[in-house]
């Protein structure tokens, strides 16, 4: 990271929607100091089911909101950008760029006991075959066992994180990873944290849930702190949210996320 006016730059995190708010909550809770841009690219969500050129595009043009308010980072929340992006906005952008998917992928193999990880996230994630190359990147012997989970976005948009439709949803799914004998479940999908609840009834109280949003923002803390040697501030943080269409609808579910208002929200 560069030195000098960098430090006092707000973190910008971008994501296809709404989703990126976990994120965004564990960076608050992680790093109450900071200041944090969010966009949230609510016009062209779900990037779940686009294609590789599409995700890629539409990464490209989010950062390029992110560093018009002079971001000194860009968190890339959503793993379905992270799958495919990543090393295309490294290649393009000079601010570090960090994604979801080296820490949820790490967590788990330090986590797996028995080398037998399940991932569940989005068709594209999934596709991409990312989560697989990294934590086989980390220890080869490692089975991954990945599932697409494409009902769970409108469930947690929905806001029904414990109903019994979403545990019935959440053992179908998980049906194929259990008889795995799995005993860690990375949630590779940023809405997937709030359904956690009805997710841990379907997959047995033994298997550990990865949360990708604690361990990405635990990353971005250890960057910082590296880079800024320890920066303190008194000031009140602040926190900005744009979004590319419906304000209204993302001020309703984003408080259901966050756990709290959301006074300014520009549409760009
Ligand atoms: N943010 C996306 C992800 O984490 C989920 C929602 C979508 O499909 O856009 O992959």
């Amino acid at each position: 990271m560069r030195k000098g006016r960098d430090k006092d730059c707000a973190i910008g995190v971008f994501d296809s929607g709404l989703g990126g708010l976990t994120v965004v909550k564990e960076l608050m809770r992680q790093l109450p100091s900071e200041d944090i841009i969010y966009y949230g690219d609510t016009a062209r969500v779900p990037y779940g089911t686009k294609s590789k050129e599409s995700i890629i595009r539409f990464s490209i043009e989010n950062t390029k909101v992110l560093l018009k308010h002079k971001v000194k980072m860009v968190v890339v929340a959503c793993n379905s950008s992270s799958s495919y992006a990543l090393d295309t906005l490294r290649r393009n952008f000079r601010v570090p760029v960090v994604g979801v998917i080296h820490p949820g992928a790490k967590k788990a193999i330090d986590l797996t006991k028995n080398k037998r990880v399940g991932v569940i996230a989005t068709s594209a994630t999934v596709a991409s075959h990312e989560y697989v190359r990294t934590i086989k990147g980390y220890d080869k012997g490692v089975k991954v066992f990945a599932k697409a989970c494409p009902l769970f976005v409108p469930l947690a948009e929905e806001g029904w994180f414990r109903k019994p439709v979403t545990v019935d949803i959440a053992k179908e799914y998980l049906a194929p990873l259990r008889s795995k004998n799995i005993d860690v479940l990375i949630l590779g999908c940023t809405h997937y944290p709030f359904l956690k609840g009805a997710l841990k009834k379907a997959v047995g109280g033994k298997v550990e849930l990865i949360d990708s949003a604690k361990e990405v923002a635990s990353a971005v803390r250890a960057l910082l702190t590296a880079s800024e040697n320890g920066k303190v501030s008194t000031r009140k943080p602040r926190h900005k949210f744009l979004i590319s269409d419906r304000p209204q609808e993302f001020k309703r579910i984003a408080k259901n996320f966050l756990g709290r208002d959301i006074k300014h929200i520009t549409k760009v």
